[in-house]
């Protein structure tokens, strides 16, 4: 869907006007649970327990927090502001907006990068996301009952273990990303989102009532909301910002591109609170869900990546209907990673879009390249375990190349590509155009932008530098 649309000036009345220009979203709740389904994913139920097992809990949880609040809900409100009065693919979107403003053309660097991060996640997310789907396998067969930490563990281990197997489910996983992007966001993602988010949120409440029963939950409590600061390294901040962004699918195009399609009565700041908040709330819960488990069954909670593949079949294992849950878990979780996979694709789609290619070939286009770079993830779990080829560099020892993906996109990229969207709304963008767009939340966003935000990311940085 080509389009033409101008900044700022575009009424309402004027997207309507033509049949070519992008189609909107049907109303604030479908945006709502496109920018929802775009933000829950992997980054919630996997990322976040593993990330915060790895970094000690409590404190990392409450830095992970105030990023979201402080840093990550004022930019999400910026991408949105940005993406609608651009109209466009974050890369069109950043060139129009830097013109209109009277910027420099090199703010176009800024999509570049957003949409090159948005590439680089897509290639090992779509490995990850490709795990689900054996377990449904194992789900549905029955092979979790009654598993013990150790044997679901070498399930785990097989799996990894197995390039071909994961090659395939990776293959599958693109091809579904690459299916829903090539009929056209809108159309492919309405229905789906508004059910299965709903129905995913449910799940997890279940789970969690689940965990409450292990006698461990008073244990999982004070190891995700009782700091001890003396755990926390300038590294686990870091880390904590990177997922403040992911998990919000900031800093990747995601939400800019999305932002395009929103209609001018909308509401954006709300709309972004809502999201925040239910993107939070989901990744606690899965924390809920799965450390009252970890401690029952005596696991590592710094087992890492493997986390909840190797907890959560022993709990189903254990519970009434456990073979019903379990299959159910990982469906909505397949379906989570695909909402969000569909997303970071969009940045680049959209975009090739725009420079006359059809949507058809840049989503096969771009869904290819990503799955081609995934492989070298993918071999990094198993035959190229032992290569780590920035050794010699003390920050990145020992990192695989699945490692050095993750690393560079969210505590690189993406901190930087956030830090330059809020130089540009909080410096380079007129006020009068941002209160525009943001109402009477302008007065609360703009200090925050133009000060706090640019501020704490170069303090974060400058920290990890040392
Ligand atoms: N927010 C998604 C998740 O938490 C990941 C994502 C990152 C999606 C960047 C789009 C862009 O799983």
């Amino acid at each position: 869907m080509p389009d033409s649309q101008q900044v700022a000036s575009n009424s309402s009345s004027s997207r309507s006007a033509t049949a070519t220009k992008p189609a909107l979203w049907s109303s604030r709740f479908v945006f709502i649970m496109a920018a929802v389904g775009s933000a829950v994913g992997l980054g919630n139920i996997w990322k976040f327990p593993y990330i915060t097992g790895e970094n000690g809990g409590g404190a990392f949880v409450l830095v992970y927090l105030a990023c979201i609040a402080v840093i990550g809900l004022p930019l999400m409100m910026s991408e949105v502001m940005v993406g609608r009065r651009g109209g466009k693919s974050p890369i069109g979107t950043m060139a129009v907006v830097a013109k209109a403003e009277g910027r420099s053309k090199r703010w176009v660097g800024v999509g570049i990068m957003a949409t090159l991060a948005a590439f680089l996640i897509l290639s090992f997310y779509s490995v990850i996301a490709g795990w689900t789907m054996p377990y449904i396998i194992s789900a549905i067969s029955g092979s979790f009952s009654d598993i013990n930490a150790e044997d679901s563990g070498a399930l785990f281990g097989g799996l990894l273990a197995s390039p071909w197997q994961l090659l395939l489910w990776h293959s599958i996983f693109m091809g579904l990303t690459v299916l829903v992007s090539a009929g056209g966001v809108r159309h492919g993602l309405e229905r789906a989102v508004t059910k299965l988010m709903p129905a995913l949120f449910i799940l997890l409440l279940i789970l969690v009532g689940y965990a409450a029963t292990t006698g461990h939950f008073g244990e999982a409590v004070s190891f995700l909301f009782k700091p001890d600061f003396s755990a926390l390294t300038a590294e686990a901040i870091l880390t904590a910002l990177g997922h403040a962004f992911f998990t919000l699918s900031l800093a990747s195009g995601a939400m800019m591109a999305y932002g395009a399609y929103l209609p001018k009565n909308v509401s954006i700041a709300r709309t972004a609170v809502v999201v925040a908040v239910m993107d939070t709330c989901v990744a606690l819960l899965a924390g809920l869900a799965i450390f009252p488990i970890v401690f029952a069954h005596g696991l590592a909670a710094s087992e890492g990546p493997g986390l909840i593949f190797v907890t959560l079949p022993v709990a189903f294992g254990q519970m009434p209907g456990g073979g019903f849950f379990a299959t159910l878990f990982f469906v909505l979780l397949l379906f989570a990673a695909w909402t969000s996979s569909i997303s970071m694709l969009e940045s680049l789609v959209s975009y090739l879009n725009e420079k006359g290619v059809s949507r058809v070939k840049a989503a096969i286009g771009g869904g290819f390249a990503a799955w081609l770079v995934g492989i070298t993830t993918l071999l990094s779990l198993n035959v190229w375990s032992d290569f780590t080829p920035m050794d010699s560099f003390a920050r990145f020892e020992g990192k695989t190349l699945f490692d050095l993906y993750d690393y560079l996109t969210a505590n690189i990229m993406m901190p930087l590509v956030a830090f330059l969207i809020a130089v540009f709304v909080g410096w380079k963008m007129k006020p009068e155009h941002s209160k525009a767009e943001l109402g009477a939340w302008h007065k609360l966003w703009f200090p925050v932008v133009r000060y706090l935000t640019p501020i704490a990311l170069l303090i974060v940085f400058a920290f990890n530098l040392r």
